[in-house]
């Protein structure tokens, strides 16, 4: 670990206990238990689900895969870590990792699972509805108290030197598996082979990874979510996204690249480079006090210009905003805030905690805040084919160029997809 690094974990540490003093005193609790969680078993076997620790956990010690341990945090002390650490000749014991935050904590090895002694008005949070009733009676404290969750997921949003260190190297890692996809994709390989080419270059198991890749080549580039991997390439080539990750001391990275394939008509490639221009453009527009939701309409506009330009709509820009073609083309929210979850909280909260849904016509907003320094968003505009929701416009739209459209559809479609800091001046994009 750089000597940057080295004190700027040690500096967080310390922003966490001051910040936590604060935010136990607001609410009036003497003590907090924060449970890591664990991961689920597949019933009646030893084969766990995947499992990422609790945020407010990882917020302190990054470790994703901790599991059967508590933090306890109460103002004036050191906080104490009850890590799970079983004699165990089936698996290898946990170890602490060579970090400092390990020297600013009271760490406890717990040979069996650990039960943390609260003091005072205490409260727990995590997924502490797993635990046996039993276990969360002994604990007796209040069980995730809404208003004290809102003020640490506050604390969350605003991310310290440390934590925008570990997102840039998430982001370095990734970026090293999107070249290695792309690699793949040229060679002709399928979505297996382009996942594995992805997850060995950006160093990671699948387990490990922060969402599942989405890796889908040709129409299912445009299934949103896309959750499989085909195992055999594609006989005609005319697309690969990849949207895929990486985790660094427990922040994420969640980039989305797409590529046109030696089949693709050539007005697919030029909406990419379009697209690519469209999260430039959108990227730079980010400076404190600027809204996300201004932000998301923005993309939208720019997504009529595009349509109209590339001949996808034959009408004017803001007729396709208007009729609800760009949201045809593309149904998802520009992006969201972005650290120790991909989906990070608080997106659409005011600062006091309160309600800021999303607005009635775009419902998949999941970031309606104003920008402010230290906040990590994802700007990640998109342009689909998507035939669910552009086959009821056939009869109503007749401006969209259906003959472009049909010949767009096997390309799935385009998303590109940066992550960015809000900085003091403006912004830091993580994904150069
Ligand atoms: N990878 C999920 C997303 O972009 O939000
Ligand atoms: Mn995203
Ligand atoms: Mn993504």
């Amino acid at each position: 670990m750089s000597a940057t690094l080295f004190n700027q974990q040690l500096d967080h540490i310390a922003h966490l206990q001051r910040e936590y003093e604060k935010v136990l005193a607001e609410h009036g609790f003497d003590s907090l238990g924060i449970y890591s969680g664990h991961a689920a078993m597949h019933f009646a076997d030893d084969h766990a689900a995947s499992f990422q620790a609790y945020g407010h956990f990882m917020h302190w010690v990054g470790l994703a895969e901790v599991q059967h341990s508590w933090l306890v945090i109460q103002p004036g002390k050191r906080p104490q870590l009850h890590l799970y650490a079983p004699d165990d000749f089936w698996h290898l014991t946990t170890k602490l990792p060579d970090e400092p935050w390990v020297s600013a904590l009271d760490v406890q090895l717990c040979t069996t699972k650990p039960t943390p002694a609260l003091s005072g008005q205490a409260a727990i949070i995590g997924d502490v509805q797993s635990l046996s009733a039993d276990i969360q009676q002994a604990l007796g404290a209040e069980r995730f108290p809404t208003a004290l969750i809102q003020s640490l997921d506050e604390l969350r949003v605003f991310k310290t030197p440390y934590e925008i260190a570990c997102l840039r190297e998430a982001n370095r890692l990734a970026i090293a598996g999107h070249q290695a996809a792309q690699a793949a994709f040229i060679g002709a390989s399928g979505e297996l082979d382009i996942q594995l080419a992805y997850l060995a270059a950006s160093r990671q198991r699948e387990s490990l990874v922060p969402y599942q890749n989405i890796i889908g080549l040709n129409e299912h580039a445009g299934v949103l979510h896309y959750q499989h991997y085909d195992l055999s390439p594609p006989k005609q080539r005319y697309s690969l996204l990849v949207d895929a990750g990486r985790r660094f001391r427990g922040y994420c990275a969640d980039i989305t690249r797409t590529h046109a394939g030696p089949d693709a008509p050539f007005s697919f490639e030029e909406l990419i480079t379009a697209l690519h221009g469209l999260k430039d453009e959108l990227v730079q527009s980010i400076s404190p006090g600027v809204g996300f939701i201004t932000l998301h309409e923005r993309m939208h506009a720019h997504l009529g210009e595009i349509l109209v330009a590339h001949d996808l709509f034959r009408g004017s820009p803001e007729q396709a905003v208007k009729e609800g073609v760009t949201r045809a083309f593309c149904p998802h929210g520009l992006g969201h805030l972005l650290g120790l979850q991909v989906h990070d909280v608080a997106g659409l909260r005011h600062p006091d905690g309160s309600p800021a849904p999303a607005p009635q016509d775009h419902p998949a907003l999941r970031l309606t805040r104003t920008l402010r320094p230290g906040m990590v968003v994802t700007i990640e505009p998109g342009l689909y084919f998507i035939p669910m929701l552009l086959e009821p416009l056939r009869d109503t739209a007749p401006s969209i160029n259906w003959t472009l459209v049909d010949q767009l559809l096997p390309c799935g479609g385009i998303r590109i997809e940066d992550n960015v800091v809000v900085t003091e001046s403006g912004f830091e994009n993580l994904t150069p």
